[in-house]
């Protein structure tokens, strides 16, 4: 990335709804047909939220959004764009992040949502890092918000135990010393692959289910290459190896994939972010809020470089590394 305007992650925060479901509840008060010891085996799953009638795609991403000003210190009426990274926006048109904008009372700059299932936040952070490079803006949230709940086929046990609802969001401001910031990104999609991870149709067809419908093993089996591919390809446009990176930020989708990009960096368990534990897959939301968590608590400061890394339907897939 060029050094003329450097792209500084300044502000992270989180939202997650209020009610937890556990494995055992959807065995026991939902009837699924599933147990704690199958997902927890397969997944590394233990428990999900799930949003309320009052809690949407729209809410939760403003509120992710005012806790990553309020991290930063900057007033709302700094910023010059909203990105929200979502496959399951409240409604067709306005885009989410236009409802954030009035949410947050923001009447000047713009916003628009990115459409990439689990990969959206990193194109999320790619095309607000490429706006802010082109001069366009300054100061960016971005934000992944998700209510996968509401896509889900509740009788598909081999799906629905998967997923999660939550917002992320992530302050994006120009500025920095050199080598701070976010040093590149990396973004590839293959149509091809539209039918093992997908949603039956859409508003406007109404023979079609709208639901998500995915085949597991295969997706499984393109995650591993596709994932590993675009941390090389991160590493290898930086000079840099396994060993400099301090976090891994993966998307959450699975804890065995995670694993797989933990030994293939040769990065201790202690240093990659984990939440798949407890907030299953939340698709494009499931970075910033694990980036959000290690922020927050510590683990993750100012300086260290850290890899993020998705892959979704689409396929879509990449990379981005950033030096906090
Ligand atoms: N509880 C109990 N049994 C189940 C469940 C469940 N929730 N779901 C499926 N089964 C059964 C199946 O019916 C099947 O039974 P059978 O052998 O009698 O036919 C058996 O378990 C095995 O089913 P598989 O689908 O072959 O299970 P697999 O070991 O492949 O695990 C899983 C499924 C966990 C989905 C795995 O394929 C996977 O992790 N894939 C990656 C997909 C992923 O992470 N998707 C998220 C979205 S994409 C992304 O974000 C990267």
């Amino acid at each position: 990335m060029s050094d003329a305007i450097r792209v500084r992650l300044t502000g992270v925060g989180g939202y997650l709804p209020r009610d937890v479901v556990t494995n055992d509840d959807l065995a026991k008060k939902f009837g699924i047909e599933t147990s704690d010891e199958w997902i927890r085996t397969r997944t590394g799953i233990g428990q999900r939220h799930i949003a309320s009638g009052d809690e949407t795609t729209a809410s939760m991403a403003a509120e992710a959004a005012r806790q990553a000003l309020d991290y930063a210190g900057v007033d709302v009426s700094e910023v010059d764009a909203v990105l929200v990274a979502t496959a399951t926006p409240d409604q067709v048109f306005p885009a989410v992040a236009v409802q954030v904008q009035a949410r947050l009372g923001m009447t000047a700059g713009f916003g628009f949502d990115i459409s990439a299932a689990c990969s959206g936040f990193v194109y999320a952070l790619a095309t607000a890092s490429a706006l802010m490079q082109s001069g366009q803006a300054k100061k960016i949230l971005v934000i992944g918000s998700e209510v996968f709940s509401r896509l889900l086929d509740w009788t598909d046990r081999s799906t629905c135990v998967l997923f999660g609802d939550g917002a992320g969001a992530v302050l994006l401001e120009s500025g920095g010393e050199e080598g701070e910031g976010i040093l590149s990104t990396h973004l590839h999609s293959d149509g091809r692959t539209g039918d093992i991870l997908y949603v039956d149709g859409a508003v406007g067809c109404p023979s079609t289910s709208q639901h998500l419908r995915m085949q597991g093993r295969e997706v499984f089996r393109h995650a591993v290459v596709k994932l590993s591919q675009a941390v090389d390809e991160a590493l290898a446009a930086n000079g840099l190896t396994g060993q400099d990176i301090q976090w891994m930020v993966p998307h959450q989708a699975n804890l065995r994939i995670i694993d797989g990009m933990a030994k293939k960096l040769a990065l201790p368990s202690d240093r990659v972010v984990v939440t798949v534990d407890r907030h299953a897959n939340t698709s494009a939301a499931s970075i910033p809020l694990a980036l959000n968590e290690a922020v927050r608590d510590g683990r993750i400061r100012k300086g260290d470089l850290v890899l993020m890394e998705a892959l979704g339907g689409g396929l879509t897939w990449g990379s981005a590394l950033i030096r906090m």
